[in-house]
């Protein structure tokens, strides 16, 4: 390849990875949440193990979404001010443009940033059938053990197309047991075999891994991670070997999740379906709208193709998106502004 076209390559990859350095956007102030009289009272320190923990990244492309996420927290948090914010921004980022953003519409908020070696993955990754599912921030969740303080045993991971609509206390607590790592809403009716390829399942010592235990599909976009197990597990390094054989011989066609599934699936402490509503963006070939599933809802999940906030500014949004809506905090140009 000639250096133009790998400037380019480094370029549409930058500015596909939410890699800009400015933000076109501006956003309003959210409010400010207070606790309720029951909470414990925590210090500032980020230590603190009754505090909630929650990880989540951070980029140009999807700041609007992850505005949204934050906000829709804090807003059915019953201990709002115990609710400790760990970004992940990538190494290439703007860091300062994205804290400062942060710290202005959300003044109040007890948040760290985390920079993320895109290089770390980068020489991972291989092609997925959807080119966001390929930047390298989308696989910060398998490195949240390394990147968040050592002090901080347990973390809430979520996506950045969510809302909650309950207290993440309800999730964050959920109990893990003696030994398990991750907890997260499982589907044992989703067709398992079709996350990953036939040289997969016809390769005996690859299809072995998932002999002796009952797998079924999780989605990786809401996650309760205990970090000292994972830690002590090298999950990481487990995760990595698997991006590694993907690498040589192609095993599953998707990004981050299949690893994961190689790695948890059947070994995970199922979580009530009511915290994961995935699949409102849409499928991933026509972008079609999707209904909830039946039953509660406790969190609502734009997985897939489609964003709310992406189709609402195309003015063709599906019917939830309106309940994403609410929790927008980009601010509307007044028309006529003078502002350049
Ligand atoms: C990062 O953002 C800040 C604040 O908007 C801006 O002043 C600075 O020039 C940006 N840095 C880069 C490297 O683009
Ligand atoms: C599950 O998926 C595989 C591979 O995509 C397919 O061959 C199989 O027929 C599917 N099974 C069911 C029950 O739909």
């Amino acid at each position: 390849m000639k250096a133009a076209q790998l400037s380019y390559l480094v370029l549409f990859l930058l500015l596909q990875c939410g890699g800009a350095n400015t933000l076109k956007q501006q956003f309003k102030e959210a409010p400010q949440f207070y606790n309720s009289p029951k909470c414990p009272y925590i210090e500032k320190d980020i230590c603190s193990e009754e505090a909630v923990h929650v990880a989540m990244t951070l980029d140009t492309t999807y700041i609007r979404g992850s505005m949204a996420a934050i906000l829709s927290v804090l807003q059915h948090s019953s201990c709002p001010e115990n609710t400790y914010f760990h970004l992940v921004c990538s190494s290439n980022a703007n860091a300062s443009l994205l804290g400062a953003t942060m710290s202005t519409s959300f003044p109040y908020l007890k948040f760290q940033l985390h920079s993320f070696q895109d290089d770390i993955v980068s020489g991972l990754i291989s092609t997925s059938i959807r080119s966001a599912l390929d930047c390298p921030l989308n696989y910060a969740r398998s490195y949240l053990a390394n990147l968040i303080p050592l002090c901080v045993k347990r973390v809430v991971y979520l996506d950045s197309d969510l809302i909650l609509v309950d207290d993440i206390a309800k999730l964050a607590t959920t109990s893990l047991g003696p030994h398990h790592v991750l907890a997260a809403p499982e589907y044992c009716n989703a067709n398992f075999t079709s996350y990953f390829t036939t040289t997969f399942w016809s390769n005996p010592s690859l299809s072995l891994t998932f002999s002796d235990r009952k797998a079924c599909y999780f989605n990786t976009g809401v996650m309760v991670i205990d970090l000292e197990r994972w830690r002590q597990g090298d999950y990481t390094a487990k995760i990595e070997e698997w991006m590694e054989l993907q690498k040589r011989m192609r095993i599953y066609q998707l990004g981050s999740l299949p690893p994961f599934l190689l790695v948890f699936a059947g070994n995970i402490v199922p979580v009530d379906h009511r915290w994961n509503q995935h699949g409102l963006g849409g499928d991933n070939y026509r972008g079609l709208c999707r209904d909830l599933h039946p039953g509660p809802v406790s969190l609502l999940h734009w997985s897939g193709k489609g964003k709310p906030w992406v189709r609402l500014d195309a003015n063709r949004p599906c019917p939830l998106d309106a309940l994403w809506s609410p929790y927008d905090l980009l601010r509307i140009p007044t028309p006529f502004s003078l502002d350049s």
